[in-house]
């Protein structure tokens, strides 16, 4: 199937990026968030982004613009018309299944839900609709319009069929996809999270300072920024509930999150997001 328009749930960090660069590779977008300030301040972010892309000469005027004139909603009663829905609300298991219950019903039954989905079984979120088929991961990196990788992951019942035109919107994108299996944290967070989170156990425990440990990291194993710095990036609560999935779904301690970072969450410093995390904003 043609995909024409592209419909996105949710307007934060992710699904503006997603929204952002869906619109500069030429498709109609419409960025959907049920709280209208967090659309306000999505188009912000996206005229900020797109802005510093058109002084550097990486996109042009007609994309700019397309970026410019996302549509903006404040429910799905317009979901109706998309061609692809690409999930990125809230990271917890049973605000998706709702949204995704929700989407099934009023979306067209032919068309694929996507979701952006950090941790969470595909396979659990597919179950909560009627076309477990055409459910699937598509779990792009921050910042979005900077970052090549899209992870695709299926869901035990994703169909082939699904796959590729996912596979074909992604390089649509400029982006690289590539396939994990439905395994919590899939891939990328598999990897990622724990070592973030052993980062701030280093942290608590006195091993060194925010900035050492992040200095190590970057001047020694050639990371673009440290650990903690990409931890206020990601969000705080996003890294936690990653760990908490990876250490309930895969039952070992090993994934246990670190004190200090639930604490941090507990305390409302969730990074960039809230301008406070590791460091200051
Ligand atoms: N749009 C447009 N331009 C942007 C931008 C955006 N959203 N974000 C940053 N830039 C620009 C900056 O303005 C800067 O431009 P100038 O050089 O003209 O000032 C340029 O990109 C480089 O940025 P910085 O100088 O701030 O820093 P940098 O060279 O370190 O690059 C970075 C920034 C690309 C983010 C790089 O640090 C990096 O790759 N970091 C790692 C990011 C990463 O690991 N992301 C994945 C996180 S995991 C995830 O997202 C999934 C999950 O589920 C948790």
């Amino acid at each position: 199937m043609e995909i024409h328009k592209i419909f996105i749930v949710g307007a934060g960090v992710m699904g503006n990026g997603i929204a952002q660069v869906a619109a500069t590779s030429g498709y109609h977008v419409t960025m959907m968030d049920i709280v209208h300030e967090q659309l306000e301040k999505a188009k912000a972010a996206i005229k900020s982004s797109v802005e510093k892309l058109y002084s550097k000469g990486l996109i042009d005027e007609a994309q700019k613009e397309s970026a410019l004139n996302i549509k903006c909603v404040t429910n799905l009663a317009t979901v109706d018309d998309a061609d692809l829905v690409i999930e990125a609300a809230s990271e917890e298991r049973e605000i998706k299944r709702t949204i995704f219950g929700d989407l099934d019903r009023m979306a067209r039954p032919e068309i694929i839900l996507a979701t952006n989905t950090s941790s969470i079984s595909i396979t659990k979120i597919g179950a909560a609709t009627r076309r477990a088929d055409k459910v699937i991961g598509m779990h792009f990196m921050n910042p979005v319009p900077l970052m090549r990788l899209v992870e695709v992951i299926r869901g035990f019942s994703t169909s082939d069929e699904t796959c590729k035109t996912v596979f074909e919107v992604c390089r649509r994108m400029g982006k690289e996809p590539i396939e994990a299996k439905d395994s919590p944290g899939f891939i990328s967070n598999r990897i990622l999270c724990p070592m973030i989170n052993e980062a701030i156990f280093a942290l608590q425990e006195g091993v060194g300072s925010p900035e050492s440990i992040d200095a190590v990291m970057k001047l020694g194993m050639n990371h673009p920024m440290g650990p903690l710095a990409l931890c206020d990036l990601v969000g705080l609560d996003v890294v936690l509930s990653v760990m908490e999935v990876l250490q309930r779904d895969l039952g070992d301690d090993k994934y246990r999150p670190a004190y200090l970072l639930r604490k941090m969450v507990d305390a409302g410093h969730l990074g960039r997001k809230t301008g406070r995390g590791f460091y200051l904003y």
